[in-house]
């Protein structure tokens, strides 16, 4: 009997490339290859990367050429890449010339061709590129093979149309696309069904779902049905972008415990004016308002965020601005970046492109001040209760781990298995973001 050929993935960038990711291990096991213990053991190798910024790109860039060495010693071995970066204009040949071993090059919307793509390296000694400027129809057929139980992603929109100046992700995800919602629903079903303990609907700009007119259902309905569905589990979305959150929203989270009452909502700048020149659509004052009407609802909920710093022209008021903003919310935890200029967007081209002295210099500043708030928080856990979904076990500490419904992160021992179960710790001690705590079941034993 022929042994099977064995994969290895590596993904680079948000969660929607992780999910994709899923996919392609879906279409890999499709086609009967098996999941690689390590990258030496692997016949295909497929890079799934990101061009959010350029320390992205590098490393992805750093650990293609790595294989160099791998792909000599075995010459049947095929490297893939794919992802966001292949779809950026004149990538393949930087690629080319860069690392001529690659096999096979496909983009972040023609992903689901891979099969069709390998088949035909396989026929082949040329290699295959396939790069599509525009996506298709959405394609439903393919089963993701999911690695995060007892999480579970589900896309509901695709691309974007917001074309924020510093951004390239509407220039290589295109167009906003909506799922339809009886798709959705049917996949969400199944998922809880399957014993799934944590959704998490996906999409650049959850808010704008059915925008483009092909759903009848807003992204409030939408979230209204996935909450209806009976079942103990949790609900999460991401990303909110503020011009389009809702008090709809707020109104049906409040009608549903299961839905996390924790929103994302990057900010990205506290500063009105560099609002404007990254066309975010909203100010600094709307912001807050929605924020303020978030907690007058729904008193509990936390909200965390993305900033970047370093913007072009951004001034120290400006950078002031953003870090008063960053306190008057209390963010329950931020990411932050240094403006990475994006090749093809409008901001790579403004004046007044700052040093890089000036945003390290600022990049500190804010994540210090963010660190601070956050462990702040998590020192006012100790002596709660908090109930938490094992996720995992950790080896190094000898743990089980798992998250609250604001996404900070619990470490406890049990002698059982818990991963898939709600635990309920009471917080014994809180270290920076994490906290530690007893289920409060072993606590009533003793
Ligand atoms: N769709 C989401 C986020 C997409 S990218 C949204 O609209 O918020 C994730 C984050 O990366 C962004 O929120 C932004 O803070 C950051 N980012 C995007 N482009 C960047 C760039 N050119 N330089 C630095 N950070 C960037
Ligand atoms: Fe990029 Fe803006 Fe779209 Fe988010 S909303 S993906 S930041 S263009
Ligand atoms: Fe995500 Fe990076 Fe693409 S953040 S959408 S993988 S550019």
């Amino acid at each position: 009997m022929l042994m099977s050929e064995k994969y290895h993935i590596v993904t680079y960038g948000c969660q929607m490339n992780v999910h994709e990711s899923e996919k392609i291990a879906g279409i890999l096991r499709r086609m009967h290859y098996e999941e690689s213990a390590t990258i030496e053991d692997a016949d295909i190798i497929v890079f799934n990367t990101c061009c959010i910024r350029e320390n992205a790109e590098n490393h992805a860039f750093g650990n293609i050429g790595a294989l160099k060495k791998l792909k000599k010693q075995n010459p049947n071995l095929l490297i893939a890449v794919g992802g966001c970066m292949t779809q950026e204009k004149g990538k393949t040949e930087t690629l080319k010339k860069k690392f001529p071993f690659i096999d096979i090059m496909f983009g972040a919307l023609n992903f689901e061709e891979l099969e069709t793509l390998i088949n035909r390296k396989k026929r082949q000694k040329k290699k295959v590129v396939e790069i599509r400027d525009e996506a298709g129809e959405i394609v439903e057929t393919i089963e993701p093979y999911r690695t995060s139980y007892p999480n579970a992603w589900v896309n509901i929109t695709y691309g974007c149309d917001n074309f924020c100046s510093y951004c390239i992700v509407p220039y290589v995800r295109g167009r906003e696309r909506s799922r339809k919602p009886e798709r959705i629903l049917a996949e969400v079903k199944m998922l809880v069904e399957q014993g799934y303990k944590e959704i998490t609907l996906l999409g650049q700009n959850v808010n704008s779902y059915g925008k483009d007119g092909t759903t009848g259902m807003n992204f409030a309905q939408l979230l209204d049905a996935v909450a209806s569905i009976e079942g103990k589990f949790r609900v999460r979305f991401m990303t909110s972008h503020p011009k389009d959150f809702t008090e709809e929203v707020v109104a049906v989270m409040e009608k549903h415990p299961k839905i996390c009452r924790l929103v994302h909502l990057p900010v990205q700048s506290g500063s009105n004016r560099i609002l404007q020149l990254m066309n975010r659509r909203y100010t600094r004052e709307k912001y807050l308002d929605e924020i303020k009407a978030l907690k007058t609802r729904l008193p509990e909920a936390e909200v965390t965020t993305d900033i970047i710093v370093g913007f072009p022209t951004e001034t120290e008021e400006d950078y002031l601005q953003t870090e008063a903003l960053v306190k008057e919310v209390d963010f329950a935890s931020a990411f932050t970046f240094v403006y990475s200029p994006r090749q093809g967007t409008k901001a790579a081209t403004m004046e007044g492109q700052i040093p890089e002295e000036v945003q390290k210099d600022r990049i500190m500043r804010l994540v210090e001040l963010v660190n601070a708030l956050t462990r702040k928080k998590s020192e006012r856990y100790v002596g709660k209760e908090v109930e938490i979904l094992c996720e995992d076990y950790d080896e190094k500490k000898g743990t089980y781990l798992g998250r609250d419904e604001f996404g900070r992160m619990g470490y406890f021992h049990s002698d059982t298995n818990r991963v898939g179960e709600f635990v309920t710790l009471k917080i014994t001690k809180a270290n920076g973001i994490s906290l530690f705590g007893e289920p409060t079941e072993n606590a009533a034993k003793s």
